[in-house]
Formats: structure tokens, sequence, C-alpha cells
């Protein structure tokens, strides 16, 4: 049996299985609301429910991480029960690329500080896997859990794909990155997913980065330097100490190769001696620009800088919601909700 599910304001309609839950419908069909874990637990695929009727299949999670109130549900976790609509305005009206599973083979990995390993993965090129810049991949486990990770080399048709892994202490995947995957082993992979990626606009940008979240601007520099150049582009990047900006001299030889690009580099901690910019790095960028009405902002990487660029920059410093552009790292146990309240 299949039901209708629509998703506005985009205003699209896409079928979904009796048993399959609305996020996976919507995926397959190469559409993107919101989401991270995929297992009911980070809260992040929490939608508004307009019309018709959800349930949750056996052994789903039905409330994640965060309480839902009486009209939402959690997509990756509903399944349809009659025909639906839900409210998920970052879907957009036309479908991404078609999304693929496949075996990558671990070219490369390189460990570019005390805690970022840069991994090269081949995929079969008949596999098909065609991505933008800005997109990311999951890394299916052995349970069948994911992790997602945001593809930093240019879009391609060889199959190639660079992650940016931080190695999070605790964690389950990043760390066996980080100390123990090598060349030659398989991991599954699907994707690509996300509708993040520079827009179509004149508009000047602001790229903001925290850690790993380079990783999808880098796709963006390394893919698209001529029209970030053209409409002007600053990038911020933050972490605690300069080491921790694993590929700064590429972000510096971007800004020097092109007129009407600049990068800041922010640290937070910085060791003595540093004469650069400090403190946190969504901060950096309205001390510089305090009117961001006419830019573009895309922010990438820990969901509290996320946030509260967001907020800061909408409520206080006149930038359009709409040209707030973001991918944030949401974790396992670091849901949205979770950070907000932080
Ligand atoms: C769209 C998207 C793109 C992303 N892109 C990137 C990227 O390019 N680069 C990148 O490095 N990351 C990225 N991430 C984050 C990444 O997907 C993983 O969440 C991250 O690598 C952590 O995975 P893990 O298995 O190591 O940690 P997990 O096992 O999932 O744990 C996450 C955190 O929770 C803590 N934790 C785990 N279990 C417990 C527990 N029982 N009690 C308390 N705390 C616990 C861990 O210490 C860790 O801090 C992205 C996330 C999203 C959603
Ligand atoms: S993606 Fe649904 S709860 Fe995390």
């Amino acid at each position: 049996m299949k039901y209708r599910i629509r998703i506005e304001p985009a205003g699209v309609e896409i079928e979904c299985d009796a048993g399959q839950s609305l996020l996976d419908a919507a995926l397959a069909q190469g559409y993107f609301p919101h989401h991270s874990c995929r297992r009911g637990e980070c809260g992040a695929c929490r939608v508004q429910l307009l019309s018709g009727e959800v349930g949750y299949a056996p052994g789903r999670r039905p409330d994640g991480a965060a309480a839902l109130a009486a009209d939402e549900c959690l997509s990756c976790q509903a399944v349809p029960r009659s025909d639906v609509a839900i409210r998920a305005p970052e879907v957009l009206a036309e479908p991404g690329r078609r999304v693929v599973q496949a075996s990558a083979r671990v070219l490369e990995v390189e460990r570019v500080c005390h805690d970022v390993a840069v991994v090269r993965l081949q995929l079969p090129a008949s596999a098909g896997f065609q991505f933008k810049a800005g997109q990311y991949a999951d890394v299916i486990l052995r349970d069948g859990s994911r992790r997602s990770y945001s593809m930093a080399n240019p879009p391609n048709a060889d199959g190639l794909i660079e992650w940016h892994v931080r190695a999070m202490p605790g964690g389950r995947f990043s760390p066996h990155v980080y100390e123990r995957l090598k060349p030659r082993d398989l991991l599954r992979v699907e994707g690509p997913f996300g509708a993040f990626g520079l827009a179509e606009s004149e508009a000047p940008v602001v790229l903001l980065a925290s850690g790993t979240g380079f990783a999808p601007i880098a796709a963006m520099l390394r893919s698209q330097a001529d029209a970030l150049a053209r409409r002007g582009a600053v990038l911020y990047w933050g972490g605690r100490r300069l080491e921790d900006l694993y590929a700064r001299e590429e972000a510096e030889h971007w800004a020097q190769r092109h007129p009407g690009c600049r990068f800041v580099p922010v640290l937070s901690d910085p060791a003595p001696g540093w004469h650069g910019r400090t403190g946190f790095v969504h901060e950096a960028v309205v001390a510089d620009i305090p009117d961001l009405a006419g830019h573009e902002v895309y922010a990438c990487g820990n969901p509290l800088m996320v946030d509260a660029a967001r907020t800061v920059y909408c409520q206080d410093h006149g930038l359009p919601p709409a040209r707030f552009h973001s991918d944030a790292f949401v974790t396992r146990c670091e849901p949205r909700e979770a950070a907000q309240a932080a």
C-alpha cells in the first residue's frame, strides 16, 4: 500500500510505502528535509504535520531527544497511516541528485592535525555517485546506524570523495577513523544528501566555519572560486588554536589568488604570540560587517555556533533569514535542543 506525502511550502508530492518513514521516502526521491541521526535520537528531523495521520512502527522511537508538540512528528520514525501533508521549509521544489549506496575503498588517511583526519575514498565509477559542492554522504555502520560527512573535494564523475573527520572523544566511529582506518579498508557509503550549497545570487558572501565545518566550504572554494571572487567573499574559520585550522594554508592561498576574497582565522584559545583575531568566530563576522542586509551567509560546523549565528545575524544585523544557509554537524548526543538550552 502506498500513501501520498505533500511537503509544504514547496508543494512537492511524493509516494511513501505503508511501512516506510516519511524521511526515507523523501530522501529516496531526491528531497532533503532536515535530519541527522535517522534513528530517532537527535530531534533534527522534527516536522509539523499539517494534515493526515502518522504512526510509529514497532521498535521505532516516537519522540527522540526532544519533546514533540501535538502536531509534530519525527520524520525519520513516522510512517503514514493516510495521505499526509507536512511542513518542511528547507525542502526545495526540484529534486536533488539520485541517492546511491555503494562500497567505498579507502585510498588514503592523512592525519592533518591532532584530531582531524582527511580521508580519501573511491566509489566504483559505475555507482554513478555525483554530488554538488556542500553536500554530504553517510557511512553506514555494522548495526545500520549512520554518520554523516561533508564532501570537501570538487564534484567529479570518478567516484572520488574527500572527508574531513574530527575524532570526537568517546565517539563510536570518528576515533576509529583517526586511529585505525587505513588504505584498502572498505566503508558502506550512501549519498549524496543535503541542500547546502552556493545559491544563485550576486550578493557578497560570508563563509563561516568551525572546525571540520571547513569541509563543505573547501568544496566551494575548490570548485566555485570564480563565482565567489566575482561576488566578493570572506571566510571566517574558527578553532581553539591555530593548529585546529588544519587547512589554513589552502585558505590563505585561496584568498591571495582571488582579489575580492579574504580569509580571517579566529582563535578562541590562542597560544601566546598570536596577534590575529580571537573570540567566537561568529562574533568576528558582525564586528567587521555590522550590517548584513545585503549579504548571504553560509555557516557550517558546530550546531551551537550555527544556531547562535542565525539568531544574532537575523535578529540584530539585518540578515534576511532566507539568506542564512547552514549545515549543522548535529551529533548523537548533541541534539539541537540541548545545544540551544546550553
Ligand atoms: C549533515 C552533517 C554533516 C556532517 N559533516 C561532518 C564532517 O564533515 N566532519 C565531521 O567531523 N563531522 C561531521 N558531522 C558529524 C558526524 O556525522 C558524527 O556525528 C561525528 O563524527 C561523531 O560520530 P561518532 O560516531 O564518532 O560519535 P558518536 O558515537 O555518535 O557520539 C557523538 C558524541 O556523543 C558523545 N557520546 C557518545 N555516546 C555517549 C553516551 N552514552 N553518553 C554521553 N555522551 C556520549 C561522544 O563522546 C561524542 O562526543 C556531520 C553531521 C551532520 C549531521
Ligand atoms: S534524524 Fe530523526 S531524530 Fe535524528
